[in-house]
Protein backbone atom coordinates (compact mmCIF):
# COMPACT_ATOMS: atom_id res chain seq x y z
CA UNK A 1 0.00 0.00 0.00
CA UNK A 2 1.48 3.58 -1.19
CA UNK A 3 -0.11 6.69 -1.62
CA UNK A 4 0.03 6.93 -5.63
CA UNK A 5 1.67 10.10 -7.26
CA UNK A 6 -0.82 11.27 -9.83
CA UNK A 7 0.07 14.41 -12.16
CA UNK A 8 -1.28 16.05 -15.60
CA UNK A 9 -4.31 15.06 -18.05
CA UNK A 10 -4.86 13.36 -21.13
CA UNK A 11 -1.78 11.48 -22.33
CA UNK A 12 0.42 13.27 -19.50
CA UNK A 13 -1.69 12.24 -16.99
CA UNK A 14 1.16 9.63 -15.16
CA UNK A 15 0.50 7.51 -12.06
CA UNK A 16 3.39 6.31 -10.23
CA UNK A 17 5.86 7.16 -13.10
CA UNK A 18 3.57 5.50 -15.95
CA UNK A 19 2.58 8.08 -18.35
CA UNK A 20 -0.63 7.10 -20.13
CA UNK A 21 0.24 8.48 -23.31
CA UNK A 22 3.44 6.14 -23.58
CA UNK A 23 1.54 2.65 -23.04
CA UNK A 24 1.33 0.43 -26.76
CA UNK A 25 -2.42 -1.46 -27.13
CA UNK A 26 -0.76 -4.02 -25.49
CA UNK A 27 0.47 -2.12 -22.22
CA UNK A 28 -2.93 -1.67 -21.68
CA UNK A 29 -4.09 -5.20 -21.97
CA UNK A 30 -1.48 -5.91 -19.52
CA UNK A 31 -2.63 -3.86 -17.13
CA UNK A 32 -6.21 -4.64 -17.27
CA UNK A 33 -5.20 -8.06 -17.02
CA UNK A 34 -2.34 -7.99 -14.13
CA UNK A 35 -4.96 -4.93 -12.15
CA UNK A 36 -8.52 -5.17 -13.28
CA UNK A 37 -11.61 -8.12 -12.98
CA UNK A 38 -11.95 -9.95 -15.88
CA UNK A 39 -15.64 -9.34 -16.80
CA UNK A 40 -15.47 -8.06 -19.93
CA UNK A 41 -13.58 -9.93 -22.88
CA UNK A 42 -12.64 -6.31 -25.25
CA UNK A 43 -11.48 -6.71 -28.58
CA UNK A 44 -8.07 -7.11 -28.74
CA UNK A 45 -5.26 -4.59 -29.90
CA UNK A 46 -7.12 -1.74 -30.10
CA UNK A 47 -7.43 1.37 -27.30
CA UNK A 48 -10.20 4.00 -27.64
CA UNK A 49 -8.33 7.88 -27.43
CA UNK A 50 -10.64 10.42 -28.02
CA UNK A 51 -13.84 11.48 -30.00
CA UNK A 52 -13.19 13.24 -33.42
CA UNK A 53 -16.77 13.29 -34.22
CA UNK A 54 -20.77 12.60 -32.71
CA UNK A 55 -20.52 8.92 -34.38
CA UNK A 56 -16.17 8.85 -35.26
CA UNK A 57 -13.78 8.24 -32.49
CA UNK A 58 -9.84 8.15 -32.67
CA UNK A 59 -8.42 4.54 -31.27
CA UNK A 60 -4.96 3.83 -30.77
CA UNK A 61 -3.49 0.32 -32.71
CA UNK A 62 -0.19 -1.63 -32.48
CA UNK A 63 2.17 0.04 -35.00
CA UNK A 64 3.35 -2.49 -37.23
CA UNK A 65 6.99 -1.67 -38.02
CA UNK A 66 6.97 -1.35 -33.75
CA UNK A 67 8.69 1.97 -33.70
CA UNK A 68 6.09 3.78 -32.62
CA UNK A 69 3.70 2.43 -29.11
CA UNK A 70 0.58 3.03 -31.57
CA UNK A 71 -0.71 3.93 -34.54
CA UNK A 72 -3.74 6.41 -34.28
CA UNK A 73 -6.84 5.72 -36.50
CA UNK A 74 -10.52 6.45 -37.26
CA UNK A 75 -13.52 4.20 -36.32
CA UNK A 76 -16.90 5.35 -37.00
CA UNK A 77 -18.99 4.21 -33.18
CA UNK A 78 -20.92 1.54 -34.36
CA UNK A 79 -22.15 0.55 -30.95
CA UNK A 80 -22.34 3.88 -29.14
CA UNK A 81 -22.20 2.63 -25.54
CA UNK A 82 -24.81 0.25 -25.55
CA UNK A 83 -27.14 2.89 -26.64
CA UNK A 84 -25.91 5.55 -23.84
CA UNK A 85 -24.80 7.98 -26.38
CA UNK A 86 -28.04 8.18 -28.57
CA UNK A 87 -27.22 12.18 -28.77
CA UNK A 88 -23.72 11.67 -30.70
CA UNK A 89 -20.18 11.80 -28.47
CA UNK A 90 -20.00 14.26 -26.93
CA UNK A 91 -23.28 16.35 -27.86
CA UNK A 92 -22.06 20.13 -27.75
CA UNK A 93 -25.02 21.64 -26.29
CA UNK A 94 -25.23 18.84 -23.23
CA UNK A 95 -21.38 19.16 -22.89
CA UNK A 96 -21.94 23.07 -22.67
CA UNK A 97 -24.67 22.99 -20.11
CA UNK A 98 -22.77 20.56 -18.19
CA UNK A 99 -19.44 23.10 -17.85
CA UNK A 100 -21.62 26.24 -18.06
CA UNK A 101 -23.53 24.81 -14.78
CA UNK A 102 -20.33 23.42 -13.10
CA UNK A 103 -18.48 26.56 -13.71
CA UNK A 104 -20.80 29.31 -14.06
CA UNK A 105 -23.96 28.49 -11.99
CA UNK A 106 -21.82 27.05 -9.43
CA UNK A 107 -23.52 23.79 -9.14
CA UNK A 108 -23.74 22.14 -5.81
CA UNK A 109 -23.49 18.87 -4.98
CA UNK A 110 -26.42 17.75 -2.27
CA UNK A 111 -28.18 14.62 -1.85
CA UNK A 112 -32.19 14.70 -2.07
CA UNK A 113 -32.48 15.15 1.91
CA UNK A 114 -32.12 18.72 0.56
CA UNK A 115 -34.07 20.10 -2.06
CA UNK A 116 -32.38 21.49 -4.99
CA UNK A 117 -33.29 23.69 -7.37
CA UNK A 118 -32.97 21.70 -10.49
CA UNK A 119 -35.07 18.72 -9.40
CA UNK A 120 -38.09 20.55 -10.36
CA UNK A 121 -36.99 20.62 -14.18
CA UNK A 122 -35.91 17.45 -14.66
CA UNK A 123 -39.13 15.92 -12.63
CA UNK A 124 -41.00 18.77 -15.68
CA UNK A 125 -39.02 17.49 -18.40
CA UNK A 126 -39.06 13.72 -18.25
CA UNK A 127 -42.88 13.37 -17.01
CA UNK A 128 -43.57 15.37 -20.13
CA UNK A 129 -41.46 13.41 -22.02
CA UNK A 130 -42.70 9.83 -21.24
CA UNK A 131 -46.33 11.12 -20.57
CA UNK A 132 -46.32 9.53 -16.71
CA UNK A 133 -47.90 11.12 -13.84
CA UNK A 134 -44.41 10.92 -11.72
CA UNK A 135 -40.87 10.55 -11.82
CA UNK A 136 -38.28 8.83 -9.64
CA UNK A 137 -34.77 9.37 -10.05
CA UNK A 138 -31.96 6.62 -9.89
CA UNK A 139 -28.04 6.34 -11.86
CA UNK A 140 -27.70 3.15 -13.64
CA UNK A 141 -29.79 1.22 -15.96
CA UNK A 142 -30.44 -2.03 -13.76
CA UNK A 143 -30.98 0.71 -10.61
CA UNK A 144 -33.98 1.83 -12.88
CA UNK A 145 -35.27 -1.78 -13.46
CA UNK A 146 -35.12 -2.74 -10.13
CA UNK A 147 -36.82 -0.03 -8.78
CA UNK A 148 -39.11 -1.05 -11.39
CA UNK A 149 -39.18 -4.76 -10.33
CA UNK A 150 -39.61 -3.32 -6.63
CA UNK A 151 -42.48 -0.83 -7.02
CA UNK A 152 -44.67 -3.35 -8.45
CA UNK A 153 -44.45 -5.44 -5.71
CA UNK A 154 -45.68 -2.62 -3.60
CA UNK A 155 -48.08 -1.53 -5.89
CA UNK A 156 -49.47 -5.92 -6.06
CA UNK A 157 -49.31 -5.65 -2.09
CA UNK A 158 -50.79 -2.71 -1.43
CA UNK A 159 -53.04 -1.64 -4.53
CA UNK A 160 -53.98 -5.12 -5.72
CA UNK A 161 -54.19 -6.89 -2.10
CA UNK A 162 -51.70 -9.66 -2.80
CA UNK A 163 -51.29 -11.82 0.44
CA UNK A 164 -47.96 -10.39 1.73
CA UNK A 165 -44.62 -12.06 0.39
CA UNK A 166 -46.92 -14.07 -2.21
CA UNK A 167 -45.54 -11.80 -5.16
CA UNK A 168 -45.09 -12.56 -8.46
CA UNK A 169 -43.19 -10.49 -10.91
CA UNK A 170 -43.14 -12.32 -14.65
CA UNK A 171 -40.52 -11.87 -16.83
CA UNK A 172 -39.61 -12.82 -20.74
CA UNK A 173 -37.08 -15.27 -21.18
CA UNK A 174 -34.31 -14.35 -23.00
CA UNK A 175 -34.27 -11.03 -20.90
CA UNK A 176 -31.39 -8.63 -20.16
CA UNK A 177 -31.60 -6.21 -17.65
CA UNK A 178 -28.28 -5.87 -15.74
CA UNK A 179 -26.25 -7.45 -12.97
CA UNK A 180 -27.96 -6.47 -9.74
CA UNK A 181 -29.00 -10.37 -7.66
CA UNK A 182 -32.69 -9.46 -8.50
CA UNK A 183 -31.58 -8.57 -12.32
CA UNK A 184 -30.07 -11.94 -12.46
CA UNK A 185 -32.36 -13.79 -10.61
CA UNK A 186 -34.60 -12.97 -13.91
CA UNK A 187 -32.17 -13.80 -16.40
CA UNK A 188 -31.80 -17.16 -17.71
CA UNK A 189 -28.18 -16.56 -18.68
CA UNK A 190 -25.90 -19.51 -17.34
CA UNK A 191 -23.04 -16.87 -17.77
CA UNK A 192 -24.76 -14.35 -15.85
CA UNK A 193 -26.11 -16.74 -13.13
CA UNK A 194 -24.02 -19.64 -12.55
CA UNK A 195 -22.65 -19.81 -9.01
CA UNK A 196 -24.33 -16.15 -8.06
CA UNK A 197 -27.18 -17.96 -6.17
CA UNK A 198 -29.52 -18.41 -4.22
CA UNK A 199 -31.54 -16.58 -6.46
CA UNK A 200 -34.65 -14.17 -5.62
CA UNK A 201 -38.19 -15.78 -5.48
CA UNK A 202 -41.38 -14.95 -6.77
CA UNK A 203 -40.10 -14.24 -10.36
CA UNK A 204 -41.48 -16.58 -13.02
CA UNK A 205 -40.57 -16.32 -16.88
CA UNK A 206 -42.51 -17.08 -20.16
CA UNK A 207 -41.05 -17.14 -23.34
CA UNK A 208 -40.99 -13.81 -25.47
CA UNK A 209 -43.69 -13.14 -28.16
CA UNK A 210 -46.25 -15.98 -26.78
CA UNK A 211 -49.59 -14.97 -25.67
CA UNK A 212 -50.50 -18.28 -25.09
CA UNK A 213 -47.87 -18.67 -22.87
CA UNK A 214 -48.62 -15.44 -20.70
CA UNK A 215 -52.42 -16.18 -20.85
CA UNK A 216 -51.89 -19.92 -19.40
CA UNK A 217 -49.52 -18.46 -16.58
CA UNK A 218 -52.42 -15.42 -15.64
CA UNK A 219 -54.89 -17.92 -15.86
CA UNK A 220 -53.04 -20.13 -13.26
CA UNK A 221 -51.51 -17.59 -11.12
CA UNK A 222 -52.83 -13.98 -12.03
CA UNK A 223 -54.35 -13.46 -8.63
CA UNK A 224 -50.81 -13.18 -7.51
CA UNK A 225 -49.31 -11.69 -10.21
CA UNK A 226 -48.48 -7.86 -9.56
CA UNK A 227 -46.46 -7.20 -13.37
CA UNK A 228 -45.17 -8.74 -16.43
CA UNK A 229 -42.14 -6.58 -16.30
CA UNK A 230 -40.60 -6.96 -20.10
CA UNK A 231 -38.47 -5.11 -22.65
CA UNK A 232 -40.31 -4.05 -25.60
CA UNK A 233 -37.95 -5.14 -27.74
CA UNK A 234 -35.40 -7.84 -26.72
CA UNK A 235 -31.70 -5.94 -27.23
CA UNK A 236 -28.81 -8.01 -25.44
CA UNK A 237 -31.36 -10.92 -27.18
CA UNK A 238 -29.83 -10.03 -30.49
CA UNK A 239 -32.66 -7.54 -30.93
CA UNK A 240 -35.72 -9.37 -31.07
CA UNK A 241 -38.82 -7.78 -32.26
CA UNK A 242 -42.18 -9.23 -31.20
CA UNK A 243 -44.97 -9.55 -33.60
CA UNK A 244 -47.19 -6.36 -34.07
CA UNK A 245 -50.12 -7.42 -32.21
CA UNK A 246 -48.13 -8.86 -29.37
CA UNK A 247 -48.34 -5.91 -27.11
CA UNK A 248 -51.43 -5.03 -28.17
CA UNK A 249 -52.65 -8.36 -27.04
CA UNK A 250 -50.42 -8.13 -23.82
CA UNK A 251 -51.72 -4.90 -22.75
CA UNK A 252 -55.43 -6.13 -23.01
CA UNK A 253 -54.57 -9.62 -20.80
CA UNK A 254 -52.60 -6.84 -18.30
CA UNK A 255 -56.20 -5.02 -17.98
CA UNK A 256 -58.30 -7.96 -17.87
CA UNK A 257 -56.18 -9.59 -15.08
CA UNK A 258 -55.48 -6.31 -13.42
CA UNK A 259 -51.42 -6.95 -13.82
CA UNK A 260 -49.31 -4.17 -14.70
CA UNK A 261 -47.17 -3.93 -17.76
CA UNK A 262 -44.24 -2.61 -16.56
CA UNK A 263 -41.24 -1.97 -19.29
CA UNK A 264 -37.51 -1.76 -19.32
CA UNK A 265 -36.74 0.33 -22.00
CA UNK A 266 -33.31 1.26 -21.10
CA UNK A 267 -32.21 0.20 -24.12
CA UNK A 268 -34.86 1.17 -26.40
CA UNK A 269 -36.13 4.31 -25.02
CA UNK A 270 -34.82 7.66 -25.79
CA UNK A 271 -35.61 7.46 -29.85
CA UNK A 272 -33.50 4.43 -30.69
CA UNK A 273 -35.71 2.41 -32.02
CA UNK A 274 -37.56 5.34 -34.28
CA UNK A 275 -40.08 6.19 -31.29
CA UNK A 276 -39.27 8.84 -28.27
CA UNK A 277 -39.86 5.18 -26.20
CA UNK A 278 -40.29 1.69 -27.99
CA UNK A 279 -43.77 0.80 -26.46
CA UNK A 280 -45.01 3.48 -28.79
CA UNK A 281 -44.33 1.69 -31.76
CA UNK A 282 -46.77 -0.61 -31.29
CA UNK A 283 -49.72 1.62 -29.66
CA UNK A 284 -49.82 0.63 -26.51
CA UNK A 285 -49.16 2.72 -22.90
CA UNK A 286 -47.40 0.76 -20.16
CA UNK A 287 -48.38 1.42 -16.70
CA UNK A 288 -44.90 1.82 -15.58
CA UNK A 289 -41.08 2.27 -17.70
CA UNK A 290 -37.85 1.99 -16.59
CA UNK A 291 -35.00 4.26 -18.62
CA UNK A 292 -31.59 4.88 -18.64
CA UNK A 293 -28.39 5.22 -20.80
CA UNK A 294 -28.93 7.56 -23.17
CA UNK A 295 -30.88 9.22 -20.13
CA UNK A 296 -27.69 10.79 -19.31
CA UNK A 297 -27.17 12.22 -22.89
CA UNK A 298 -23.99 10.02 -23.23
CA UNK A 299 -21.96 12.11 -20.54
CA UNK A 300 -23.37 10.44 -17.27
CA UNK A 301 -25.06 7.79 -16.11
CA UNK A 302 -28.54 9.02 -15.43
CA UNK A 303 -31.74 7.02 -14.95
CA UNK A 304 -35.53 6.62 -13.81
CA UNK A 305 -38.43 5.33 -13.08
CA UNK A 306 -41.64 7.30 -14.72
CA UNK A 307 -44.76 5.57 -13.84
CA UNK A 308 -48.64 6.02 -13.10
CA UNK A 309 -49.46 7.90 -9.85
CA UNK A 310 -50.71 5.06 -8.05
CA UNK A 311 -47.53 2.81 -8.79
CA UNK A 312 -44.90 5.79 -7.50
CA UNK A 313 -47.21 6.80 -4.84
CA UNK A 314 -46.67 3.35 -3.19
CA UNK A 315 -43.18 4.77 -2.00
CA UNK A 316 -42.86 6.48 1.71
CA UNK A 317 -39.70 8.63 2.61
CA UNK A 318 -36.91 5.92 4.12
CA UNK A 319 -38.42 2.95 1.26
CA UNK A 320 -35.91 4.23 -1.66
CA UNK A 321 -33.23 6.44 -2.45
CA UNK A 322 -29.57 7.26 -4.15
CA UNK A 323 -26.79 9.53 -3.46
CA UNK A 324 -26.53 10.60 -6.48
CA UNK A 325 -29.50 9.88 -8.02
CA UNK A 326 -31.14 13.22 -9.29
CA UNK A 327 -28.41 15.29 -7.63
CA UNK A 328 -27.91 18.40 -9.35
CA UNK A 329 -25.43 17.34 -12.29
CA UNK A 330 -27.92 14.67 -13.53
CA UNK A 331 -30.78 16.76 -13.47
CA UNK A 332 -29.39 19.32 -15.60
CA UNK A 333 -27.22 16.33 -17.47
CA UNK A 334 -31.18 14.37 -17.66
CA UNK A 335 -32.48 17.88 -18.94
CA UNK A 336 -29.98 18.46 -21.56
CA UNK A 337 -30.48 14.51 -22.44
CA UNK A 338 -34.22 15.12 -22.78
CA UNK A 339 -33.68 18.90 -24.62
CA UNK A 340 -31.71 17.48 -27.15
CA UNK A 341 -33.58 14.61 -28.00
CA UNK A 342 -36.67 16.67 -28.96
CA UNK A 343 -34.55 19.65 -30.43
CA UNK A 344 -32.69 17.51 -32.70
CA UNK A 345 -35.84 15.30 -33.65
CA UNK A 346 -33.94 12.10 -32.56
CA UNK A 347 -36.43 9.69 -33.04
CA UNK A 348 -37.24 10.48 -36.46
CA UNK A 349 -33.67 10.46 -37.40
CA UNK A 350 -33.38 6.77 -36.52
CA UNK A 351 -36.35 5.78 -38.39
CA UNK A 352 -34.83 7.21 -41.15
CA UNK A 353 -31.37 6.14 -40.67
CA UNK A 354 -32.41 2.70 -39.57
CA UNK A 355 -34.57 2.35 -42.65
CA UNK A 356 -31.81 3.17 -44.53
CA UNK A 357 -28.90 0.45 -42.86
CA UNK A 358 -32.05 -1.77 -43.52
CA UNK A 359 -31.88 -1.83 -46.21
CA UNK A 360 -28.84 -2.32 -46.97
CA UNK A 361 -28.43 -5.11 -44.49
CA UNK A 362 -31.17 -6.76 -46.58
CA UNK A 363 -29.12 -6.49 -49.81
CA UNK A 364 -26.30 -7.84 -47.78
CA UNK A 365 -29.16 -10.85 -47.36
CA UNK A 366 -29.84 -10.88 -50.56
CA UNK A 367 -26.29 -11.13 -51.75
CA UNK A 368 -25.54 -13.35 -49.54
CA UNK A 369 -28.27 -16.11 -48.98
CA UNK A 370 -25.91 -18.66 -47.88
CA UNK A 371 -24.22 -16.49 -45.04
CA UNK A 372 -27.00 -14.00 -43.31
CA UNK A 373 -29.89 -15.99 -41.90
CA UNK A 374 -32.16 -13.09 -41.06
CA UNK A 375 -31.68 -9.24 -40.45
CA UNK A 376 -33.70 -7.32 -37.69
CA UNK A 377 -34.09 -4.07 -36.55
CA UNK A 378 -36.53 -1.12 -35.48
CA UNK A 379 -35.13 2.14 -36.14
CA UNK A 380 -31.21 2.30 -35.67
CA UNK A 381 -31.85 -1.14 -33.34
CA UNK A 382 -30.24 -3.20 -35.61
CA UNK A 383 -28.77 -6.65 -35.81
CA UNK A 384 -28.27 -9.27 -38.40
CA UNK A 385 -27.67 -12.89 -37.64
CA UNK A 386 -25.44 -15.56 -39.61
CA UNK A 387 -26.42 -18.93 -40.09
CA UNK A 388 -24.87 -21.21 -37.18
CA UNK A 389 -21.92 -22.35 -38.74
CA UNK A 390 -18.45 -22.14 -37.66
CA UNK A 391 -16.85 -20.11 -39.82
CA UNK A 392 -19.89 -17.74 -39.61
CA UNK A 393 -18.55 -16.20 -35.80
CA UNK A 394 -20.42 -12.97 -34.73
CA UNK A 395 -16.58 -12.53 -32.51
CA UNK A 396 -14.63 -12.75 -36.16
CA UNK A 397 -16.95 -10.32 -38.02
CA UNK A 398 -16.84 -7.85 -34.92
CA UNK A 399 -12.87 -8.51 -35.64
CA UNK A 400 -12.80 -7.68 -39.33
CA UNK A 401 -15.53 -4.81 -38.82
CA UNK A 402 -12.25 -3.20 -36.52
CA UNK A 403 -9.60 -3.91 -39.06
CA UNK A 404 -11.87 -1.74 -41.40
CA UNK A 405 -12.97 0.95 -38.70
CA UNK A 406 -16.20 0.46 -37.67
CA UNK A 407 -16.67 -0.83 -33.83
CA UNK A 408 -19.69 -3.31 -33.27
CA UNK A 409 -20.12 -6.09 -31.24
CA UNK A 410 -21.50 -9.31 -31.29
CA UNK A 411 -24.07 -10.07 -28.79
CA UNK A 412 -24.27 -14.11 -29.19
CA UNK A 413 -21.77 -16.58 -31.80
CA UNK A 414 -23.49 -15.84 -35.17
CA UNK A 415 -25.17 -12.27 -34.05
CA UNK A 416 -24.11 -8.76 -34.52
CA UNK A 417 -25.62 -5.62 -33.11
CA UNK A 418 -25.48 -2.37 -34.75
CA UNK A 419 -26.87 0.35 -33.22
CA UNK A 420 -24.68 3.72 -33.95
CA UNK A 421 -25.91 7.49 -32.51
CA UNK A 422 -29.16 9.25 -33.74
CA UNK A 423 -27.22 11.75 -35.41
CA UNK A 424 -25.42 9.73 -37.79
CA UNK A 425 -25.25 11.20 -41.39
CA UNK A 426 -26.55 9.31 -44.53
CA UNK A 427 -22.76 9.29 -45.90
CA UNK A 428 -21.73 7.16 -42.66
CA UNK A 429 -24.47 5.22 -42.69
CA UNK A 430 -23.22 4.50 -46.75
CA UNK A 431 -19.55 3.88 -45.29
CA UNK A 432 -20.52 1.42 -42.63
CA UNK A 433 -22.88 -0.72 -44.68
CA UNK A 434 -19.79 -1.13 -47.54
CA UNK A 435 -17.42 -1.72 -45.30
CA UNK A 436 -19.68 -4.68 -43.51
CA UNK A 437 -20.63 -5.68 -47.13
CA UNK A 438 -16.75 -6.77 -47.57
CA UNK A 439 -16.24 -8.47 -43.96
CA UNK A 440 -19.30 -10.66 -44.99
CA UNK A 441 -18.06 -11.17 -48.73
CA UNK A 442 -14.68 -12.19 -47.04
CA UNK A 443 -16.22 -14.70 -44.49
C1 LIG B 1 -32.79 -3.51 -21.42
C2 LIG B 1 -31.70 -3.20 -20.44
N1 LIG B 1 -32.00 -3.01 -19.15
C3 LIG B 1 -31.08 -2.71 -18.24
C4 LIG B 1 -29.75 -2.63 -18.59
C5 LIG B 1 -28.71 -2.33 -17.55
O1 LIG B 1 -28.21 -1.05 -17.66
P1 LIG B 1 -26.85 -0.65 -16.91
O2 LIG B 1 -25.77 -1.46 -17.52
O3 LIG B 1 -26.71 0.82 -17.11
O4 LIG B 1 -27.05 -1.00 -15.46
C6 LIG B 1 -29.38 -2.83 -19.92
C7 LIG B 1 -27.97 -2.75 -20.34
O5 LIG B 1 -27.56 -3.14 -21.40
C8 LIG B 1 -30.38 -3.12 -20.87
O6 LIG B 1 -30.08 -3.34 -22.16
Amino acid sequence: MSNPKITGYGDDLTVDGIRIGDLSPHDHENIEKEKGGQNYNPLENVVVSHVKDSSTLICRKPSVDGVAAYVEEELIDGLCCYSAVNQGQLNQEIVDAVTHHLNNEKLPTVPRSIRHKYMGAFLLASTSITGMDKVVPKVSGVESWELTFKLCRRWGYQVKQIPKNQCIIVGAKGNFHGRTVAAVSMSDDPDSRDDFGPFLPGIELVPYNDIDALESLFKAKGDRIAAYLVEPIQGEAGVIVPDPDYWPKVEKLCKEYNILLAMDEVQTGFGRTGANFAYQLFNVKPDIIGCGKAAGGGILPVSFVAGKKEIIDTLTPGSEGSTFGGYPLAAVVGVYAIKTLVDLKLADNAKVRGGQLMNYFNDIKSEFPDKIKETRGKGLLTAFEMFDEKYLDGHKVSVELLNEGVYAKETHHSTVRIAPALTIKSWQIDNMAEKLRKVIKLL
